[in-house]
């Protein structure tokens, strides 16, 4: 009775005519770069695919450069371990490096890599949006009900979780967290929806055929659904 549905999100590429609106997936790939990339992976998603958002060539390669988790390799000399530059055909990294380093630096929960969440999860992107800004105190009534169920120091209460305590620290705690590059004012609230649109994206990148081929066959059966008409018309015409 505490867990919360989704608050509503509308994103333009909503609907059977959805487009992506690129813009908002560039602020989003702001919002995973700076602030999600920090415990996440997208290990479906290449640097080379941001192109597809309306990245050039040059700025994704720049972006694969200068990414703060490097890819794991092997010293060709000493065939120790080692760390390379990313590749725009690389797929976004970890930043741990194995589970166990990654369970480590959370208190044992494990962030899972995001390039399916919006699949993955009841409520799709409206979920992540209202998960990421729905953090807040425990509800005094919970408490009186519930006295056990006090959130433990290492988590954090947040209604839209399916069990209500998350390991997640807020990872949006104030406005202004990132500075757009196109000028958009980043509240909490527009982050949260700009990150959710580029999980849209990166959970199905080839949404907008899909919706252009549902068209497409609509309109074939409806031209087809009326030549059959007419057809069974012209049939039996003489036969009343
Ligand atoms: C889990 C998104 C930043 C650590 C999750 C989940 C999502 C998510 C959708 C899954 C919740 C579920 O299981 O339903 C994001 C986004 C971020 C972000 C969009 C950036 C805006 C971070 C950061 C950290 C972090 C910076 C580390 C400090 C975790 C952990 C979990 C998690 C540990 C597992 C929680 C649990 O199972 O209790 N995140 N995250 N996340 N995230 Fe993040």
């Amino acid at each position: 009775e505490f867990h919360r549905e989704p608050m509503e999100l509308h994103l333009a590429s909503d609907g059977p005519f959805g487009r992506f609106d690129r813009q908002q997936l560039q602020r989003g790939f702001q919002v995973y770069k700076e602030v999600c990339s920090a415990c996440h992976s997208l290990s479906l998603v290449a640097f080379h695919d941001l192109e597809q958002i309306g990245f050039t060539k040059a700025e994704v390669k720049a972006i694969a450069n200068q990414w703060a988790t490097e890819q794991p390799s092997i010293n060709p000399d000493t065939g120790e371990p080692a760390t390379r530059k990313n590749l725009a055909s690389d797929k976004f990294p970890s930043p741990y490096a194995n589970e166990t380093a990654a369970r480590a630096a959370n208190n044992n929960a494990l962030p899972p890599d995001l390039s399916l969440i919006t699949k993955s999860r009841e409520g799709h992107a409206a979920y992540v949006h209202s998960l990421l800004i729905g953090y807040q105190d425990q509800p005094a009534e919970l408490l009186k009900k519930f006295p056990d169920a006090k959130t433990p120091p290492s988590l954090h209460y947040n209604p839209y979780f399916a069990n209500l305590n998350i390991a997640m620290p807020p990872p949006l705690a104030a406005d202004g967290q990132v500075t757009y590059a196109d000028g958009t004012n980043a509240t909490r609230d527009q982050m949260a929806q700009d990150v959710a649109a580029f999980l849209t994206w990166t959970a199905e990148p080839k949404l907008e055929n899909r919706h252009r081929a549902g068209i497409a066959v609509v309109l074939f059966l409806l031209v087809t659904t009326i030549l059959a008409y007419l057809a069974y018309r012209n049939i039996w015409a003489d036969k009343k």
